[in-house]
């Protein structure tokens, strides 16, 4: 058997850990910061907690005898990108990146591109009142400082689960995407959304408000991704799955 562990937390995730447990003496562990209360459904082992930064990851590896670590973990979750990297070339385990390939501007979008939530937060046009926050719970507190400034500003904040701030001038929808173009259009319209503040996730399950925002000229405050650490990358579930299948084939 070979042992291969997944650093997790997206959709991604959970599909190549349904693939390759279909693949003959591979035995997947999928590992899950723990933020989402409910997770999906995972197929295989599942681990839950955080390792103890790139060492304690390190320890993990060797002392599970993993023989793979694949990073399918969100593009904007840096810091275990990081740790990944450092842990599997101190105990020389081979190493991958799924990342799905980043959304690219198109004619007819109005990106304000930045760095992070900070600059985000920063850069809402003053005359803007309405904006949809879809950039995730955990990271409200640029907004809850720029609403102290601009307490006229509303917000509609959407998450898998409640955030851990409430910004007074705001209402909360608990969904889990994927979202369709209809759904994303008719929410933007009915609460009449002026400017959307999104991660550059890529991939298509929350693509459709990218699309709306689009077609109905709404503006969107888009943060960029952080720079990935060197090391073999992949972009698609399958060449994950050839990956593993020419690693094996060679042991
Ligand atoms: N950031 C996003 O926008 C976003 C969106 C959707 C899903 N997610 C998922 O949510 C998780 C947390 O995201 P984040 O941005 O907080 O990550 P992060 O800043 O890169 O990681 C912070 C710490 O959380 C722990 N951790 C993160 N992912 C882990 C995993 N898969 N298994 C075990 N421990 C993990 C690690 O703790 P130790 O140092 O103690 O090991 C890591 O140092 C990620 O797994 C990611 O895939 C993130």
């Amino acid at each position: 058997m070979k042992k291969i562990l997944i650093l997790g937390g997206t959709g991604d995730a959970v599909k190549l850990a349904a693939k390759l447990a279909t693949i003959p003496k591979i035995e997947v562990i999928s590992s899950l910061a723990g933020r989402t209360k409910k997770p999906s459904a995972l197929v295989g082992q599942v681990r839950i907690g955080g390792f103890g930064g790139a060492e304690g990851l390190a320890n993990y590896l060797q002392e599970n005898s993993i023989d793979f670590l694949i990073d399918v973990t969100h593009p904007c979750a840096g810091q275990i990108t990081i740790n990944g990297s450092i842990a599997a070339k101190a105990t020389n385990i081979p190493h991958l990146m799924l990342v799905r390939p980043q959304w690219e501007k198109m004619s007819g979008d109005n990106w304000i591109e930045v760095e992070s939530l900070e600059f985000a937060a920063t850069a809402i046009p003053n005359s803007i009142n309405r904006v949809f926050i879809t950039s995730g719970r955990q990271q409200l507190k640029p907004f809850l400082q720029r609403s102290q400034v601009y307490p006229e500003t509303w917000y509609l904040m959407r998450s898998i689960d409640p955030p851990d701030i409430e910004l007074p001038n705001s209402e909360v929808l608990l969904d889990r995407g994927p979202f369709s173009f209809e759904q994303e259009y008719q929410l933007l319209q009915n609460y009449r959304i002026q400017a959307i503040v999104s991660k550059n996730s890529g991939g298509d399950a929350t693509y459709a408000k990218i699309i709306a925002a689009r077609e109905l000229g709404i503006p969107i405050i888009m943060v960029q991704r952080p720079a990935m650490p060197e090391g073999k990358k992949v972009t698609s579930i399958e060449d994950a799955i050839a990956w593993v299948k020419l690693k094996t084939s060679k042991l």
